[in-house]
């Protein structure tokens, strides 16, 4: 049952997840108990639902005076770089991603938080690691600055769970897929593009090659994720750094196919850029056994029924 003396702060909430998890957090514990924050303005989907304040995560006084003012108990920290905006600046991803974590861990330390959630990625994985579903526990050696501080991150994680018990807890999110906010610069963001250029325009020209595979999630998957993981009780969860999560695998062939069935004019073509190298560098599907084993956790989209989903409310909007 949620506890109704939670106060809740989303930092980097009017992101592609920040926008749908905020909202999603406020239907559980209730509009005035789930901050909103960001760099950025209000999101439009958020306005009018709760409490909103500007915050620059990397500022970590501005944040901890936050945290005591409000009275904050749980903290979901999403504010980051994704892999190819991090590759156009490697050294600001690094601190973007490294110090806004570590301002999260350290004021929960000092302020004895409850909860802290930080999401991990597939980009932990790199090009020595397996393929095809891809272990929990096996060689990560990331390629992509992404990666690299995503795979530091889970290591902080940890290291603030046996050091200091902070209970921290981290998804490897795959490729999310959503329509209602944009996705915010990542190699997966050609399967977000593709609905909406498929709606408008019956067309979509892939910056990823045809049989590219990822791993790949509806969010509302993640979002259930996240909130299931976040609701488990501490003894459940048995990995500190960062679960494992799939739901499907597909690639831009495959999702055009799929695409087709609802829309038969629908053409793609390929035009590979540099995302077609960090894509090769990742997974190509998740062995997400531990997961399923230690928190319950089931996927309930696959392609064919997050296809029929996403098209069916890009089609409402136009
Ligand atoms: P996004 O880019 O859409 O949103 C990030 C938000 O953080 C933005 O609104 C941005 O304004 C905000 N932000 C950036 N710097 C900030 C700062 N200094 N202070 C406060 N806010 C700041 O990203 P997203 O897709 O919502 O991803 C959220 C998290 O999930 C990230 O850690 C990302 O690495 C992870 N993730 C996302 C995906 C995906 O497919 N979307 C997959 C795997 C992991
Ligand atoms: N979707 C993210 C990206 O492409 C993976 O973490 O950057």
């Amino acid at each position: 049952m949620p506890n109704r003396d939670e106060k809740i702060l989303v930092v980097g909430a009017c992101g592609q997840i920040g926008v749908e998890l905020t909202l999603q957090l406020r239907k559980i514990y209730g509009e005035g108990t789930v901050i909103a924050s960001d760099l950025r303005e209000e999101h439009q989907l958020l306005k009018g639902t709760g409490p909103y304040v500007s915050l620059d995560i990397l500022n970590k006084e501005t944040f901890h005076v936050l945290v005591l003012r409000y009275n904050i108990t749980q903290v979901y920290l999403l504010a980051a770089l994704l892999s190819a905006t991090a590759e156009k600046n490697p050294l600001l991803a690094w601190n973007i991603n490294m110090q806004s974590l570590l301002n999260v861990l350290d004021v929960a330390k000092e302020e004895n938080l409850k909860k802290v959630y930080w999401p991990s990625s597939i980009a932990v994985f790199g090009p020595s690691s397996p393929k095809e579903n891809t272990p929990q526990h096996t060689v990560i050696e990331p390629s992509t600055i992404y990666g690299i501080t995503k795979f530091a991150g889970e290591r902080w994680c940890e290291y603030y769970f046996n050091r200091y018990k902070v209970d921290v807890r981290s998804l490897r999110y795959p490729g999310l897929i959503s329509y209602k906010s944009q996705p915010g610069g990542g190699t997966t963001d050609y399967a977000v593009e593709i609905f909406h250029d498929a709606v408008r325009h019956n067309h979509y020209t892939s910056f990823l090659n045809a049989g590219t595979f990822l791993p790949m999630m509806y969010m509302p998957d993640a979002i259930r994720a996240t909130v299931e993981l976040m609701q488990a009780d501490a003894s459940k969860i048995k990995v500190r750094s960062s679960y494992n999560i799939g739901a499907m695998s597909f690639s831009p062939a495959g999702i055009a196919d799929e695409i087709k069935k609802h829309l038969p004019e629908f053409v793609i073509d390929y035009k590979k850029d540099n995302r077609q190298q960090i894509a090769d560098s990742w997974p190509r599907s998740i062995d997400d056994s531990e997961a399923k084993n230690d928190w319950g956790w089931q996927p309930e989209y696959d392609l064919a029924r997050m296809t029929a989903d996403m098209l069916q409310n890009l089609k409402k909007g136009i």
